[in-house]
């Protein structure tokens, strides 16, 4: 019998998944802005309007996110890989010269970012290691023409258009 496959082998084989890289911020209790890198955003209902994302349970950020009215959704262009990986690393001051606005909710709109959308919380559910979160999306816009940031095997890359694009 061959033995169950493994969580190296679950992430060698996830990687060849593109996934697109997405900051999502709020304001914490103290009106400070929170975020975390997240390449689980998927979009999910029309009607209603819905997205989700999983945060990790060890995640100390999602908590200060979980606590916020709202939360945004930020698709990270191919010249923001510094705010993916600011946001993906643990710590104070995360976002030290990053620019924002407020989303109708408050939750910080990256300066940059390609497109954003500002969400409540419909449900957190409990998925092994991770959450399930879902959002129901109150206003989006998609501001930029550029390129996104994807991951893909390990890397952070920009999407290449074709020539005939
Ligand atoms: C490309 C990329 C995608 C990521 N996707 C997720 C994700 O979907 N869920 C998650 O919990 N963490 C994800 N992370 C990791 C978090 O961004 C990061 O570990 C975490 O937010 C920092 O720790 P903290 O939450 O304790 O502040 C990702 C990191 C990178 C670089």
């Amino acid at each position: 019998m061959s033995a169950p496959p493994g969580s190296d082998r679950f992430r060698a084989v996830l990687g060849h998944f593109p996934t697109s890289v997405v900051a999502v911020t709020a304001l914490d209790r103290a009106g400070t802005p929170v975020g975390m890198t997240v390449g689980s955003f998927f979009s999910v209902s029309l009607d209603p309007l819905l997205v989700g994302f999983c945060p990790a349970r060890a995640s100390t950020t999602f908590p200060k996110i979980r606590t916020a009215p709202g939360f945004a959704v930020n698709l990270l262009a191919h010249d923001q890989e510094w705010i993916c990986r600011r946001l993906a690393a643990r710590g104070a001051d995360k976002f030290r010269g990053i620019g924002w606005r407020p989303a109708p909710s408050g939750a910080p709109v990256l300066e940059g970012a390609l497109a954003w959308l500002d969400c409540t919380f419909a449900d957190v559910h409990e998925a092994g290691d991770h959450y399930v979160v879902l959002g129901a999306v109150a206003a989006l816009e998609a501001d930029g023409e550029g390129a996104p940031l994807v991951f893909l095997k390990g890397a952070l890359e920009p999407v290449r258009r074709g020539s005939g694009n």
